[in-house]
């Protein structure tokens, strides 16, 4: 096999309980039946002993499509059972328990969200969009592929309670855009077969302007019939041709897209649009509220890009049709190492949203420095807002994926464990980021006490870590423009992107509190004024919401420049000792790993050194205030 299981790759123990012995049941749904090969496979591999008598683990498949699970005990035996769906994830939790020696105590479970996805963002030719593992296994040479492996990115995805996942771009192009005509109906069946005997939807990008680009119509105002009609033929047949189709996620009116805009038509009028032409089969439209300005003149100080989303969408709440999502990135602007939770996941009154995170480490290391995402992700889950938590404000979570066609599917061995820990969280929102990370390193690597110590440690450390020797106190960006990788700090500075920080010799910062751009009102009254005054606001997000001069003073008495030094010197230094405690664990880990995640641990040494020196650099030579320690700053 040319790609390992991750975590599905169960390890021998000789303390299962009495009921592992016999298996009992007869499910007859696809996902039953599946639930049922993975539970013979899983206990075969945990090393089960089979006995022919009492007493056993029955499997109680019940009717419906939903996705619960109830576990109960009838004298020695467990009792399993649900509907097909939630007999596959009750079957995944099962073995994980056993795999980690975890007491089974009866009880139900249920997923905190009904669609809990993965989008990739895929093209046709294979190659993936800020993809850091590889080539795509979901297209090669312009077509959809279908293989084992298919098969087993769905399993992967059904073991931590994932139902969701949209294999291609969001930016459509090339023969990405087929697969609405019909060329790709064979091929997109099958993923969706496959995918769906695990319990996983398949969602497709579309572009906004297909029925010009494929129907030939001179427009795609969304309220021309012509374009309606075009649309609903066309969900028409693809819908029945691809049964498994959940339905279509939409870039539009972003980063060049086509979208509404172009013709005077809001952005309700284009997600409804879509969704009327899908509603008849049961489709969803997932629109993302990725809209601003990216052609902004460097020179306009009005325009703020973090406002962008909120002032687009927040009047049009209540609006948009009832299948229809709105995706949210879980920040303002586009997946930074620190932002603010994004306002308008708490906004929505009337609208369904989904959040989006970026699994894919764009901005965050590219998956060759180590930089464990679930305690961000649970922060902003857990974020209060004024009409109430994200979590329950929200109807449906995704990320974009972090996977490709290497052999560990993720590039660094590490970033599987957020892939694992995206999924853990989103069926259960109080899953614990620590308690995740453990369970995925032993489920990993295994049970030495010393390694899974240091590979837990390593993961909760890290994303501290990333963000003091790159761009700490919300300060964002300042990374080499197109590739996002590696230091720029003024890459950006005087580009269209609306990504400015504006040094000068005195300041840094933009300011959105009152006097500024005013985004912090955003938050409404209460939280808008712990960001909008410099003494309430976070630290961790000073230089998010604020201009401030050099020598500010810091809770601490550390000035802000001295702040960021330090940030650079002790999380370069952090970055070098998470490096020395991987080197120990060899030969306790296996040896290909060790020496693949030694490699990407020399990169995170060499770049954090590099981030330390050319910004901390350049802010000395900006302000020519040294260094209070005297440490080396470079002229
Ligand atoms: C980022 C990323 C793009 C991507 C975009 C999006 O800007 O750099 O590659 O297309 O996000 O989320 O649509």
């Amino acid at each position: 096999m040319d790609y390992s299981l991750l975590w599905l790759d169960w390890k021998k123990r000789d303390d299962l309980p009495p009921w592992t012995g016999r298996i009992v049941g007869d499910p007859v749904s696809l996902q039953g039946k599946a639930a049922m090969r993975e539970l013979r496979e899983g206990f075969r591999e945990l090393g089960a002993a089979d006995t022919a008598g009492r007493p056993c683990l029955r499997l109680e498949e019940t009717s419906g499509d939903g996705e619960n699970f109830c576990l109960r005990r009838e004298g020695e035996s467990l009792i399993l059972s649900g509907p097909g769906r939630g007999l596959l994830y009750g079957v995944f939790a099962l073995l994980r328990q056993l795999a980690l020696g975890e007491e089974i105590l009866p009880g139900t479970s249920a997923p905190a969200w009904p669609i809990r996805m993965l989008d990739h963002w895929d093209n046709a030719d294979g190659s993936i969009e800020r993809g850091y593992a590889g080539a795509s296994f979901f297209f090669s040479e312009g077509k959809p592929v279908c293989n084992a492996r298919t098969r087993d990115y769905a399993r992967l995805l059904a073991s931590v309670g994932l139902n969701g996942c949209c294999v291609n771009n969001v930016n459509v192009k090339g023969e990405a855009l087929e697969l609405l005509t019909g060329k790709y109906d064979r091929e997109l069946r099958e993923i969706g077969e496959t995918l769906g005997e695990y319990g996983v939807s398949l969602w497709i990008c579309v572009s906004f302007a297909a029925p010009m680009e494929q129907g030939g119509l001179p427009t795609a105002d969304p309220l021309d019939p012509k374009v309606r009609r075009w649309w609903q033929e066309t969900c028409g047949r693809l819908f029945r041709a691809v049964p498994g189709l959940a339905g279509f996620l939409v870039k539009a009116d972003s980063e060049g897209r086509p979208g509404p805009q172009t013709y005077g038509r809001s952005q309700a009028e284009g997600a409804n649009m879509l969704a009327e032409a899908v509603r008849p089969y049961g489709g969803g439209i997932l629109w993302r509220c990725f809209v601003y300005n990216c052609t902004q003149d460097w020179r306009d100080q009005k325009t703020d890009r973090a406002r962008a989303q909120y002032d687009t969408f927040a009047p049009l709440d209540g609006q948009f049709g009832e299948n229809v999502y709105l995706q949210i990135k879980n920040g303002p602007v586009d997946f930074q190492i620190r932002e603010p939770v994004s306002p308008l996941l708490v906004r929505l009154e009337r609208t369904k949203s989904i959040v989006e995170f970026q699994l894919a480490q764009e901005y965050t290391g590219q998956q060759r420095h180590v930089c464990y995402l679930a305690p961000m992700m649970k922060e902003v889950l857990d974020f209060a807002g004024p009409g109430g938590k994200v979590k329950d404000r929200i109807s449906a979570v995704c990320a974009v994926s972090n996977t490709g066609a290497d052999f560990n599917w993720t590039g660094h061995d590490l970033a599987a464990a957020n892939f694992y820990a995206f999924g853990r969280l989103a069926w259960d929102l109080d899953s614990d980021p620590t308690v995740l990370a453990r369970e995925w390193t032993r489920l990993t690597f295994g049970d030495d006490p010393k390694a899974v110590e240091t590979v837990t440690d390593i993961l909760l450390r890290s994303r501290e870590v990333y963000e003091r020797y790159t761009v700490p106190l919300g300060i964002g960006w300042m990374c080499v423009p197109g590739t996002h990788y590696g230091p720029s700090p003024e890459g950006y500075e005087y580009d269209r992107w609306g990504t400015y920080h504006r040094a000068t010799h005195r300041e840094i910062g933009v300011e959105r509190g009152p006097s500024g751009t005013g985004y912090s009102e955003q938050y409404g009254p209460e939280l808008g004024r712990m960001y909008g005054e410099i003494g309430t606001c976070p630290e961790e997000l000073l230089l998010f919401f604020h201009r401030l001069p050099y020598n500010y003073r810091m809770k601490d008495g550390r000035t802000l420049l001295q702040r960021i030094y330090d940030d650079h010197f002790e999380g370069c230094a952090a970055a070098e000792a998470m490096a020395e405690a991987w080197d120990a664990l060899e030969g306790l880990v296996p040896e290909a790993v060790f020496r693949r995640v030694q490699e990407r641990f020399r990169e995170q040494v060499r770049s954090a050194r590099e981030w330390r020196d050319v910004i901390n650099s350049w802010l000395y030579r900006l302000t020519l205030i040294p260094d209070e320690r005297g440490r080396s700053i470079w002229l």
